[in-house]
């Protein structure tokens, strides 16, 4: 039903390990698990070598579907939005480890710099061409971590500026290590999509792992790489859509979440 690939990269994938169940991040106090329990680096081996092996027709799409937000959202206006036309997110796989998906993006759109907090993401472009902007974290990046009650980080922080790095079909994968991560993607010539792992999955509102977007104050530039960013709000701007439409994509995902979400 799957390629070997496929397979493959998902029996590396369960060996990850489940992250604390309580509390959903798993910091809800301040005597909750802390940090997250890490891989070891012979399985991010293995699974970045597992992951970069995996090929577009190893997710059953074709040409024909190509690109996979060719038909959606014509009738908005990008230059309604700094962020341009919406993203799609096609789920594969949901489960408590992590989660395998596809963000497709239109020509011209950006996702915001946004954070992965103690998280491993593995990018891997299908089609397209993107442009990745990275960031480390480099301030105490426990300090201001939310609370239950409250859903994103309120503080500026301070992080190095790793550089820009191109996906395109000769250099097609992108490795955020565990430490604090922020990136951007951005989409300025064609339609992309990349695949992407993260583990552990994002958590909910208010959880250790909730996803924060943030704008460059100063810096940010290969002269000057220490950076202060400040959380901001996107949600008048920036939307991504929980997708079902590419019947190949739903079946997959409908099978990979019946063999492997135990
Ligand atoms: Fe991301």
């Amino acid at each position: 039903m799957i390629s070997s690939r496929l397979r493959n990269l998902l029996d590396i994938a369960k060996r990850l390990p489940i992250p604390p169940r309580a509390g959903d991040g798993g910091l809800q106090t301040q005597h909750a698990p802390w940090p997250l329990p890490q891989p070891s680096q012979q399985l991010v081996d293995e699974l970045k070598s597992a992951f970069e092996q995996v090929m577009i027709s190893d997710l059953s799409i074709t040409e024909k579907h190509l690109p996979l937000t060719r038909n959606k959202l014509a009738h908005l206006n990008p230059a309604k939005s700094p962020y341009g036309l919406p993203i799609s997110y096609y789920p594969l796989l949901e489960c408590s480890r992590f989660t395998l998906a596809v963000f497709a993006m239109p020509r011209g759109s950006i996702i915001p710099l946004h954070s992965h907090p103690e998280m491993l993401v593995l990018s891997k472009m299908l089609y397209g061409s993107i442009n990745v902007d990275s960031y480390e974290r480099l301030d105490d990046h426990l300090s201001d971590i939310p609370t239950s009650t409250s859903s994103t980080s309120k503080q500026s922080i301070i992080t190095n500026f790793k550089g820009r790095i191109t996906m395109t079909p000769e250099n097609t994968t992108s490795l955020l290590s565990p430490r604090s991560v922020l990136h951007r993607f951005s989409s300025p010539e064609m339609p992309s999509a990349v695949l992407e792992l993260l583990f552990p999955p994002y958590g909910q509102p208010g959880s250790s792992r909730y996803c924060t977007y943030y704008k460059e104050v100063s810096g940010g530039l290969p002269d000057q790489p220490i950076t202060t960013l400040s959380p901001i709000n996107v949600d008048d701007d920036f939307s991504c859509f929980y997708e079902q439409d590419i019947q190949p994509l739903q079946d997959l995902h409908q099978y990979l979440t019946q063999q492997y979400s135990s």
